[in-house]
């Protein structure tokens, strides 16, 4: 059987999508109520991580812990990576030792390089493109509170980087209307906005963005590896931080979202996370984890 991997979110078909997400909800019911299943045991996760990360590596190890498996961390300056071992070569070794591989990167071609030369599924933890697990887990706490995420008024605020990105391939995919404001010069990227599939509206204020949202989202304006541009992002976003009174703007069922880490007094106002609306962004956290072990089982599963 052919193996799929998950680079981006349509990388899986709607209905693919919307059953991992429905076990998403299962298994963070069994969570919750402390039980573990064994669905992946003895199966190992490869992780290779070329950027920081919080989220996205314990939620994956500790995930595949939960379903009786196991995760490797990987870092390039620990493996012959860093080297100069070619990723090819590295993607068919691992693919003769593990069940699948996740990798961070800051360069999305390396993944498809590498998604290409594996056996195994390849699973995308984050790239200058995109991030398509945190976009399972956003949808997956859009639906907790919302109950469905279909017509849903979603306002992404701030830069159009691979978080935005993923965001307006859900907006396409899942069927929610996505508004967007971003800074001239901080669009995101023209290929991007077609895969929302016209579900995006373009806004030149926050203000203008964030009426009728139900969902109000953010990043950081500085992602990784655009540290030496912080001063020019700082001068560029003043003017996009979300605040409780840009909050007040909003539907007033809504809640706030943010990948995290977030950075108070830049794209977030110093102690946002007081306010009761921004509450969901823990459960959003969490919800990493529930929807990731329901990503790996229905890769490693098939
Ligand atoms: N949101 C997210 O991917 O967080 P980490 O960088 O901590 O993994
Ligand atoms: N846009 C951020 C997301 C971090 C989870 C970055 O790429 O650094």
């Amino acid at each position: 059987m052919a193996k799929t991997d998950f680079l981006t979110l349509n990388s899986l078909s709607q209905s693919a999508l919307f059953k991992v997400l429905e076990r998403a909800h299962d298994l963070k019911k069994s969570y919750q109520a402390k039980k573990f299943s064994q669905t992946l045991a003895q199966h190992v996760l490869a992780m290779i991580f070329e950027k920081s990360s919080t989220r996205t590596r314990v939620s994956f190890e500790a995930g595949m812990t939960q379903l009786g498996g196991s995760a490797i961390f990987l870092s390039p300056t620990d493996t012959q990576l860093g080297r100069g071992e070619p990723l090819e070569d590295t993607a068919r070794v691992l693919s003769e030792m593990v069940s699948a591989v996740m990798i961070r990167t800051d360069d999305h071609h390396k993944l498809v390089r590498f998604a290409e030369a594996a056996t195994i599924p390849v699973i995308n933890g984050l790239s200058d493109s995109c991030h398509p697990c945190q976009l399972l887990a956003d949808v997956q706490t859009m639906q907790e509170i919302f109950g469905e995420v279909q017509g849903l008024q979603v306002a992404w605020i701030g830069d159009g980087n691979n978080v935005c990105h993923s965001y307006l391939e859900a907006a396409g995919l899942f069927d929610f209307t996505l508004n967007v404001a971003c800074p001239k010069g901080y669009q995101p990227s023209a290929e991007w906005v077609e895969k929302a599939n016209g579900r995006v509206r373009f806004y030149d204020s926050p203000e203008e963005a964030v009426r009728d949202a139900q969902v109000v989202t953010t990043d950081v304006w500085a992602s990784m590896g655009q540290e030496d541009e912080t001063d020019a992002r700082l001068e560029a976003f003043k003017g996009y931080q979300i605040t409780p009174a840009l909050l007040d703007r909003a539907r007033t069922d809504a809640c706030f979202l943010h990948c995290l880490p977030a950075h108070q007094g830049e794209e977030i106002s110093e102690h946002l996370f007081d306010d009761p609306r921004t509450k969901s962004v823990w459960a959003q956290a969490g919800n990493r984890l529930h929807a990731q072990k329901a990503l790996l089982e229905h890769l490693i599963q098939g």
